[in-house]
C-alpha cells in the first residue's frame, strides 16, 4: 500500500511552494508512511501545540524559527494551545524574565505565520466547533477527545510538528480516527448506580480510572448521565487522555455516531474503586496554590466561583482560574474578575498551571479539581498535589475578611 499524493501535493513536496512548505510536506509524508495512510485529506482547522517555552525549549524554538524564516504560513484556520504565561499578567504572577523573553519570541513567531493567538486548550468554548464528520488536525489531548467524542469531528492526536505541518499544508494523512472503520468502541463501561456523578471533579476521577483500564482503546459509556454539561465531559475526556491516551470515547445519547463492537469487553465500575482512587490521590496537604481550569474554564465555571467568593470571605491561599483570553474578557465585563480578585484570587489567561513554570515561581504544593492535572503536576511541575471538588478546596482555604479589608 503506498501513499498517493495529488499533483499539487507532489509540487509542495518537491519544493515548488517554497522551502517551509516542503519541510512541512516531508513531515506529513513521513507520518503517512508510518501509519500506512493511502492519501492526504483536507482539514478545516488546526490546533497547534508546542507553544509554551517550558514544553518546547530551545530546540522547539529553533524549529519554529526555521519554519518562519523559510517562509511558512498557515493555509487553513489555525489556533494556538496554551503558552507558558499570561501575556498581560506575567510580571505580577512572578514568571522569570528569561522565560518571558523566550515565550514572547514564540508568540511572535507563531503569530507571524498567521496562527490565531487563542492560547487555549478549549477552543470549543470560544466558538471553534467543528461539525460532525468534519476533518481537523488538533493537538492537545483533551481538545482532541472533546472534538472526537462530543462534537463528532475527526482528528488524530497530532504532535507539535505534525500539527504545524498540517496547518502549513492544509492537509493531514488520512489514517486512524479519520477513517470510519477505526471509530468503534472496543470496551463498554457500565457505571454502578451507587456512583453519584455530580461534580466536575467526579468526572475527572472517573476519567482517570477508565483511562487506565482502557489503555489506549476507545471506551463506550452505556449509562453516563445524559445531561449535556460540556464542562463535565471535558473533565472526563481530559483525564482519560492523561491516564490512558484515550483520544475518543463514546457516551450513549451524547456522542454522535455511537458505535460499539459486538465483542467489546465489558468494564464494570463500582463505587469502592473510585473511592480508593480518590483516597490515593487526595491528601490533606496545606497547599500554596489552588488551581482550576484544566481544561481551561468556561464562563459558567467562573460564574460559580464568583458566587462562592461573593460572601465577604477571603482566600488564605492563592487561587488561579485558567482560561482563554476571550473567556477572561467576558468575566471582566460581567464583574466576576473583580469579585474574584477582591477575594484574593486571579483569573489567568493564555496559560495553565501545567505549562507555566510554576516550579520556578515558588509553588510546591497545589490543589486541583482536575484528574488530568493530578497526572501532570507531579511530573512536569514537581508539585505535591491535593485533589477534591473545587467547592471543598475553596471552602478549606477561605476565612472571614477583616473589617477594613
Ligand atoms: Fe489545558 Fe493545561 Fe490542562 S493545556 S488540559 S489546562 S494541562
Amino acid at each position: 500500500m503506498s501513499l498517493e499524493l495529488t499533483k499539487k501535493q507532489q509540487k509542495m513536496y518537491d519544493g515548488e511552494f517554497g522551502e517551509g512548505v516542503q519541510i512541512a510536506m516531508e513531515i506529513l509524508v513521513a507520518l503517512g508512511k508510518i501509519y500506512n495512510a493511502r492519501s492526504m485529506i483536507p482539514i478545516t482547522s488546526v490546533q497547534v501545540a508546542g507553544v509554551s517555552y517550558k514544553t518546547i525549549g530551545d530546540a522547539g524554538l529553533e524549529f519554529i524559527k526555521e519554519m518562519r524564516d523559510k517562509g511558512a504560513k498557515v493555509r487553513v484556520p489555525a489556533f494556538l494551545n496554551p503558552a507558558g504565561m499570561d501575556r498581560e499578567q506575567w510580571e505580577k504572577m512572578g514568571v522569570p524574565a528569561h522565560f518571558a523573553r523566550k515565550q514572547m519570541e514564540i508568540f511572535d513567531i507563531y503569530e507571524s505565520m498567521g496562527i490565531n493567538p487563542t492560547y487555549t486548550c478549549t477552543p470549543y468554548l470560544i466558538g471553534i466547533r467543528p461539525k460532525i464528520g468534519e476533518h481537523v488536525a488538533w493537538a492537545e489531548s483533551s481538545a482532541v477527545s472533546f472534538a472526537n467524542s462530543v462534537l463528532g469531528a475527526r482528528t488524530n492526536r497530532e504532535g507539535g510538528p505534525s500539527a504545524l505541518a498540517a496547518a502549513i499544508c492544509g492537509i493531514t494523512p488520512n489514517y486512524g480516527l479519520h477513517l470510519d472503520e477505526n471509530r468503534i468502541a472496543n470496551k463498554v463501561v457500565i457505571i454502578d448506580e451507587s456512583i453519584k456523578l455530580e461534580d466536575r471533579a467526579d468526572y475527572g476521577l472517573l476519567g482517570l480510572k477508565i483511562g487506565k483500564l482502557a489503555k489506549g482503546s476507545y471506551p463506550a459509556f452505556e449509562n453516563l448521565p445524559k445531561e449535556h454539561d460540556e464542562d463535565k465531559l471535558k473533565y472526563l475526556g481530559a483525564a482519560m487522555a492523561a491516564s490512558g491516551s484515550v483520544p475518543l470515547f463514546f457516551a450513549r445519547g451524547i456522542t454522535p455516531e455511537y458505535c460499539v463492537s459486538e465483542d467489546a469487553e465489558r468494564i464494570e465500575i463500582g463505587k469502592s474503586e473510585l473511592e480508593e482512587l480518590k483516597e490515593r490521590i487526595s491528601t490533606d496537604l496545606i497547599v500554596d496554590l489552588i488551581s482550576t481550569g484544566c481544561p481551561h474554564a468556561s464562563i459558567k465555571e467562573i460564574e460559580e466561583i464568583a458566587e462562592m467568593l461573593n460572601n465577604g470571605k477571603r482566600l488564605k491561599t492563592k487561587l488561579w482560574i485558567c482560561c482563554a483570553r476571550q473567556i477572561k474578557n467576558m468575566a471582566d465585563e460581567k464583574g466576576y474578575t473583580k469579585i474574584i480578585e477582591d477575594a484574593g484570587g486571579r483569573i489567568v489567561a493564555d496559560t495553565c498551571m501545567v505549562v507555566s513554570p510554576i516550579e520556578q515561581m515558588g509553588f510546591k504544593k497545589t490543589a486541583v479539581n482536575s484528574g488530568k492535572a493530578t497526572k501532570y503536576l507531579p511530573t512536569m511541575c514537581k508539585q505535591e498535589i491535593a485533589f477534591d471538588r473545587l467547592g471543598k478546596l475553596i471552602e478549606n482555604c477561605t476565612e472571614e475578611k477583616n473589617h477594613g479589608d
